[in-house]
């Protein structure tokens, strides 16, 4: 496996490989590895010749109150975990290199990111989008992997590259969880002891819904209050969101009809956390 951090170094990496047929599979990821990236690693590792992951905090997504200074990083343990995953180059690139001096072009999409994680974060999907574009004008992968754990980025990444006409193929897989039903996430080693141990009130709330949908429940209304309920029920836990979308459209629904995505964030303590399930009607 190599390790790069420049683009230029990324292109001749490329033209080296690209030389035969195959197809190469990326991964973007910010670090700090865990359960869930890798899970991402194996199916692209498993499905293509070559496998690029790439390794980068994007500044551009995260918002001027949040943990962009304290998000983890440990470039050499992922090192170590691409590689024994069989991942053939790790691209870590940098800032300076991803935004030069004047900087000043961005992707917005319309619509699918004004709700969820939208509302909470004005410019998340704005930075977002803008790096997935970079690194896929950079790596140009044939197919690129992410987690349903981030649903609403998902589906508004699979909407860029079909506007965009990007030509990459947008695969999600699903959210891998700890024991306890806690969705894997960077951002749960802020958790104290304490509110790891409460965190898990997400998905227990999740189950619930589903199995009120399956006695029957319909109302986006009653299944949000009864999740709600329930996370509020934990007192370190601070809810942001609780609401049923479409799965492709992240609109909001009345009833449920079919499929719908019931997505959460909330907070514990400095660690705000997402997590969601996909209901379906029997
Ligand atoms: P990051 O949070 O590091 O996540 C990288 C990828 O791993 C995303 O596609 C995310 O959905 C997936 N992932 C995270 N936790 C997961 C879990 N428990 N199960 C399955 N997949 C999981 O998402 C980002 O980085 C960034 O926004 C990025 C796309 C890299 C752009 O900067």
């Amino acid at each position: 496996m190599q390790v790069v951090h420049s683009k230029a170094e990324v292109l001749a990496w490329l033209q080296s490989v690209r030389a035969g047929n195959g197809t190469l599979g990326l991964v973007p990821t910010m670090g700090a590895l865990h359960a869930g990236h890798m899970s991402l690693v194996a199916a692209s590792v498993a499905e293509n010749t070559h496998t690029v992951m790439s390794l980068f905090v994007n500044p551009a997504q995260f918002g001027p109150e949040e943990d962009l200074d304290n998000y983890p990083s440990d470039l050499e343990g992922d090192c170590r975990k691409a590689e024994a995953a069989g991942v053939d180059l790790v691209y870590a690139g940098t800032v300076d290199e991803l935004y030069p001096t004047g900087y000043a072009t961005y992707v917005i999409q319309e619509q699918l990111t004004d709700g969820l994680c939208g509302t909470d974060r004005p410019i998340h999907f704005r930075g977002m989008l803008t790096i997935v574009l970079k690194l896929f004008n950079i790596v140009r992968p044939d197919i690129a992997y992410f987690g349903q754990k981030d649903a609403q980025q998902a589906a508004v990444v699979t909407r860029m590259a079909r506007d965009l006409d990007i030509g990459v193929t947008i695969c999600v897989l699903p959210i891998v969880r700890e024991p306890d039903g806690l969705a894997m996430s960077s951002r749960n080693a802020y958790l104290s002891p304490a509110e790891r141990a409460a965190a898990a009130v997400l998905y227990q709330a999740l189950q619930e819904a589903e199995a009120a949908v399956a006695g029957g429940m319909r109302s986006a209304g009653e299944i949000t209050r009864r999740v709600r309920g329930r996370i509020e029920s934990e007192p370190l836990a601070e809810v942001d969101y609780v609401e049923l979308v479409d799965c492709d459209e992240i609109s909001p629904l009345a009833e449920l009809t079919g499929r719908g995505l019931l997505a959460v964030a909330a907070r514990f303590g400095k660690a705000r956390l997402i997590d969601n399930i996909v209901l379906r009607t029997p």
